[in-house]
């Protein structure tokens, strides 16, 4: 498409977009959030946050959202958060090394290597990795406020339960 007819176009969706707002109804602001109340303070909460699976080492993994994504908390993360400077309790059973004595699953190698400067940091974590549960999300048993018919593909056959992001990062890339 050139320039001009690219232009067009998008004049002409633009215009579709208005009519569309100017004849459906308008929404207040207690309407368009997903916690339905209001936009202008934080008190109000989408559901009570209650931790109910099992403890650390009584869990079922769940299986991955997709290819290499990060895994879910399979268990209860009482007593573990929040993760401060001082105290990290996720590295204390995720740790390879350790992992293995308490059948957690070690952490994967992209977790030790430092992407910005491309250095493996050998059997050092990357800080960047730190804050856990920044990628890694806690479960509560809550019904979907929006449906998902997303169905992943996975290319090897334990892709649902196993990461290798670093394996594979540069696949594709020349
Ligand atoms: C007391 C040891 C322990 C602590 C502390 C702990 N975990 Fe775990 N974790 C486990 C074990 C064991 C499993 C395997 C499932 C099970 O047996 O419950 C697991 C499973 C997981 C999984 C699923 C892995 C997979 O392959 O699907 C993730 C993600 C995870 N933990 C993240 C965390 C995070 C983040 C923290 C800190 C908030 C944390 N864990 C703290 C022991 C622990
Ligand atoms: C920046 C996001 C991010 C942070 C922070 C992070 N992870 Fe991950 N984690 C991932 C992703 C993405 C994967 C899956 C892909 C991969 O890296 O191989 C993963 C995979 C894992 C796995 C599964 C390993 C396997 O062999 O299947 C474990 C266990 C894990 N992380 C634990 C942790 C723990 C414990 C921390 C904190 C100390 C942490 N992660 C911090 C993104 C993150």
């Amino acid at each position: 498409m050139n320039i001009k007819k690219f232009a067009l176009a998008s004049l002409a969706v633009a215009g579709l977009i208005f009519l569309g707002c100017k004849a459906g109804q308008s929404y207040g602001e207690n309407e368009i959030g997903l916690r339905k109340s209001t936009l202008f303070n934080e008190d109000a909460k989408i559901e009570r946050i209650d931790y109910s699976g099992k403890a650390a080492g009584e869990s079922e993994l769940i299986e991955r959202a997709f290819e290499n994504a990060p895994p879910m908390i399979s268990h209860n993360v009482e007593d573990m958060l929040p993760i401060t400077k001082e105290n990290n309790s996720c590295t204390s059973c995720h740790l390879p090394g350790v992992a293995e004595a308490v059948a957690a699953t070690p952490m994967p190698k992209s977790h030790f290597y430092n992407f910005r400067d491309n250095v493996d940091m050998k059997e050092n974590m990357d800080e960047t990795r730190f804050n856990c549960v920044i990628c890694h999300a806690t479960q509560v048993s809550a019904t979907p406020l929006v449906e998902n018919k997303f169905t992943p593909d996975f290319r090897k056959e334990n892709g649902n339960i196993k990461s290798n992001l670093l394996d594979v990062i540069n696949e594709g890339v020349n």
